[in-house]
């Protein structure tokens, strides 16, 4: 089932499902504080993107669609009725691109600190010197740069044991993993066109101190989208939902009841 995927439920699955999609280079275990403030209303759904967290890298050879057949067959194995899904970054990549592909499928969309670019040819040669990292420094080489950008300098010096915690649990990641996700970020296709077709509620979050997906991109994309609501999160950087949960619950909260049926 699922391609071997890690996959989490909390909440009873009598309750109306919500699949939260991780960025990268990080796993489910990004999610578990909207899970916890949710899992008593919601049937709430995380995972480990192909390569990531606990599921295996296989080949390593990994596309966007890759990725949204995976999530396609989590919904169908689950049998879960017009899902919500709330995707951060890499994780929101996935889910525009499969609002695109089966937008009936959907009861939702919650896309966090992400954008509907693909990647410029600059953003192309980065994937290209990060997987060459990866081959000489492991995939410590890459985290270690990369998940410092992804917080504020405050919450790192105010939470370092958390902070730390988290820099332990990616570094071990599976550098095949880690190239595939890099190669199918790379490759993605644009979804900016579709944006004025979406036509399932939609909600928006952006860090404020956002450096990677900064609040000016997400505000256009939210102006792209009909009727769809735009919120920045205060003290916090690419990993909002992490870093500042309280604001990002509420809103997810407030979404997710407003939404007819769900
Ligand atoms: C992420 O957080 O998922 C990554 O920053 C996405 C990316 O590298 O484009």
């Amino acid at each position: 089932m699922n391609n071997n995927l890690a996959i989490y439920q909390d909440g009873k699955d009598n309750k109306k499902p919500i699949i939260f999609i991780h960025g990268f280079p990080f796993d489910h275990f990004t999610w578990y504080k909207q899970v916890n403030f949710l899992k008593s209303t919601y049937h709430c759904i995380t995972y480990d993107i192909r390569g990531l967290g606990e599921s295996p890298a296989g080949n390593g050879q990994f596309t966007m669609e890759l990725f949204v057949d995976d999530l396609f067959s989590i919904i169908n194995d689950l049998n879960l009725e017009k899902p919500v899904i709330c995707g951060l970054s890499m994780g929101g990549y996935i889910a525009l691109r499969a609002v695109e592909r089966e937008q009936g499928k959907f009861g939702g969309i919650i896309l966090c600190d992400t954008k509907s670019e693909a990647d410029s040819n600059e953003g192309k040669l980065g994937r290209a010197a990060a997987i060459k990292n990866v081959d000489k420094n492991g995939a410590r080489g890459f985290v270690e740069g990369f998940i410092p950008k992804c917080f504020t300098e405050k919450f790192i010096t105010l939470n370092k044991k958390e902070y730390e915690e988290i820099l332990d649990r990616y570094i071990t990641s599976d550098p095949v993993g880690i190239k595939g996700c890099l190669l199918a970020m790379a490759g993605r296709t644009d979804t900016t066109n579709f944006l004025p077709k979406i036509n399932i509620p939609a909600l928006l979050i952006c860090g404020g101190e956002d450096r990677i997906t900064p609040p000016d991109v997400m505000m256009a994309m939210a102006g792209k989208i009909p009727g769809s609501k735009f919120l920045i999160i205060p003290e916090a950087a690419h990993l909002s939902t992490f870093e500042n949960e309280k604001p990002v619950n509420l809103s997810i909260s407030d979404f997710l009841d407003n939404i007819n049926g769900v």
